[in-house]
């Protein structure tokens, strides 16, 4: 700026009427240099003018950065917070509850279960999960011709074929109410079959069972009435006959136990698995 007002007043004084008279030298002088410093401050205001401008700029621009670290700061800390959400779910205990699907990614779980001091087999997948199973024949390594302490006590391995037992089934559905659930495969089929309720009294009572009726499923199409038929029925096994068949033990005839009532047996499976959910 100084070197273009310097070059204008040299210009000036090289062009201008330079006259001879010293006063008027002053003069020309003095007009030139307002001139000039018209000129310098209209060039420096409108510097300053832009200046101003390039400072607004940098300013938003800085105001916007600002925001987006906040931003990337507050992301990070919900991220924190899901992760640190996560970690304290898994850290919980899991239970065996109704929505567990989107949890947990086996199909089932062993959890320890204090209601009833044992462990128990949790299918955590079929229509949401949440399924204590108490009886599955998949495997077919284990003889479930048993008698009566131990289809109480329960018997086999949660991870192959069991019956988890009848007094912890007392204790489960003294405790809560429980919907049934039977999952079945026979001839290359699927078919399953879902009960409101599940009860079963204890053993002076010969664990009697108590089912509301079939509620839905495909079950009943090969057995006409689903287990419905074994609502009321007592418990049997070959050591105790407690069925209402006349001169016929149907444990023994069947070769296994359950709570028959009229002596019927679903012969055909070659998977079940019974589980029942708090409801
Ligand atoms: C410089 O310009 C500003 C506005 O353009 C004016 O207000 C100010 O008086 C000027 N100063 C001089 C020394 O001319
Ligand atoms: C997020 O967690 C990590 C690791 O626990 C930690 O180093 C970081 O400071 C946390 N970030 C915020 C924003 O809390
Ligand atoms: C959980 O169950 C629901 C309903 O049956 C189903 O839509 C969903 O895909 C399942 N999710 C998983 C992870 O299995
Ligand atoms: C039941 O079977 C178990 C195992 O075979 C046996 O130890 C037990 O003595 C039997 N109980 C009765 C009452 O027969």
């Amino acid at each position: 700026m100084a070197s273009v007002g310097i070059l204008l007043i040299v210009l000036a004084l090289a062009t201008g009427n330079i006259s001879a008279d010293a006063q008027d030298v002053d003069k020309g002088i003095g007009e030139l240099l307002a001139t000039a410093m018209n000129f310098l401050n209209q060039t420096l205001s409108r510097l300053l003018e832009q200046s101003l401008e390039h400072l607004h700029r940098v300013e938003a621009l800085w105001d916007r950065l600002t925001e987006l670290e906040h931003n990337m700061i507050s992301s990070r800390l919900d991220s924190n917070q899901t992760l640190s959400n996560l970690e304290s779910r898994e850290q919980k205990p899991p239970v065996c509850e109704r929505g567990m699907n989107e949890t947990v990614s086996e199909p089932f779980i062993i959890l320890a279960d204090d209601s009833i001091g044992k462990q128990i087999r949790c299918d955590a997948h079929t229509d949401t999960g949440g399924w204590i199973v108490f009886q599955r024949r998949a495997v077919g390594d284990v003889d479930f011709y048993r008698n009566w302490t131990e289809y109480r006590d329960g018997f086999g391995s949660l991870s192959g074929d069991f019956w988890l037992g009848n007094e912890a089934l007392h204790k489960l559905t003294k405790e809560h109410s429980y919907e049934l659930r039977i999952d079945f495969y026979a001839d290359g089929q699927v078919y399953y079959a879902q009960y409101p309720t599940i009860t079963v009294e204890d053993e002076e009572n010969k664990y009697r069972l108590g089912l509301d009726p079939y509620s839905e499923g495909t079950l009943g199409e090969i057995t006409g009435s689903g287990l419905s038929y074994s609502d009321r029925g007592s418990f049997s096994t070959f050591d105790q006959d407690n069925n209402d068949y006349p001169n016929v033990n149907c444990a023994v005839s069947n070769h296994g136990a359950w709570w028959w009532y009229n002596g019927r047996v679903h012969r055909y499976a070659t998977f079940t698995e019974m589980k029942m959910r708090r409801v």
